[in-house]
């Protein structure tokens, strides 16, 4: 069980179930133009719903030990908290680890997968230092302004982005807390490689990846949606990391496919 109170939710739509779990190190409010759109023009194509997770957004905290089964596990007592037994599941990058941490914990919850701009694959040694020093610094210094340089500077948003989207992003990080970026950090280095769970599962699932992606390129989609046994694989063109905000048409016409594929 969690020690944290439940995290705040946003929801729309009716229909089938799809919970969308932000990246790292931004807030549920991401998924604004999926919650608008995906449920369709008579709302009832889904029930959109798009938790902050622990420590992020309006979520607190708590005092668990970091983990990616302990955010997998709030997402159960969360639908658990809806009254919804299954669900599709979407995350993009830190979602997607937690979405393949649920897949993992509660398969039986799982109807479809969304797996967006993030990897089944394990940090390199060098990937987990680098986070135990982001996770360091930001702790020290009480501040997340050097993690807003640096994760602009990953390409997190493709070259020539409208600069009012990139103004968005930067001050969606600028919000993020100190502790839970600490918390996600050294939750997401100790993550498993879930290939083969990917391989063990029977839903349909899409795979999704902005083509200048470098954080969780086209090659780790590709290894994903090889070991699924019923993806479709959408390469976005011209787009980074966060394509959902990028190109939410797209995006969202890739999860509105999925949805009819979902039994
Ligand atoms: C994210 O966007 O959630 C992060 O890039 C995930 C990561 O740091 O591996």
């Amino acid at each position: 069980m969690t020690s944290s109170s439940a995290p705040t939710v946003r929801e729309n739509g009716t229909g089938t179930p799809l919970v969308l779990l932000h990246a790292f190190p931004l807030p549920a409010r991401m998924w604004e133009v999926q919650l608008e759109r995906v449920p369709g023009p008579a709302g009832d194509d889904a029930r959109v719903i798009a938790p902050d997770q622990r420590g992020f957004g309006t979520a607190p905290l708590g005092d668990l030990p970091p983990s990616l089964d302990t955010a997998a596990d709030d997402l159960a007592d969360l639908l658990d908290g809806l009254g919804v037994e299954r669900a599709v599941l979407g995350g993009l990058s830190m979602g997607g680890y937690v979405a393949m941490a649920f897949a993992r914990r509660h398969p039986e919850r799982l109807a479809g997968l969304v797996l967006a701009d993030t990897k089944a694959t394990t940090d390199t040694d060098a990937a987990r230092a680098n986070r135990e020093r982001v996770a360091a610094a930001v702790l020290e210094r009480g501040s997340v302004d050097l993690l807003i340089e640096e994760r602009m500077a990953e390409n997190l948003l493709a070259p020539g982005t409208d600069p009012e989207l990139t103004d968005a992003v930067r001050k969606m990080i600028a919000e993020a807390d100190p502790a839970a970026v600490a918390w996600a950090q050294r939750a997401m280095a100790a993550r498993p490689d879930s290939l083969d769970e990917l391989a063990a599962l029977e839903v349909p699932a899409a795979v999704i990846v902005g083509e200048l992606d470098t954080v969780t390129p086209l090659s780790e989609a590709r290894m994903m949606a090889e070991a699924l046994s019923d993806a479709e694989l959408t390469v976005i063109p011209a787009v980074g990391h966060l394509s959902s905000l990028e190109a939410p048409e797209t995006f969202n016409a890739a999860v509105r496919a999925l949805l009819k594929r979902v039994k």
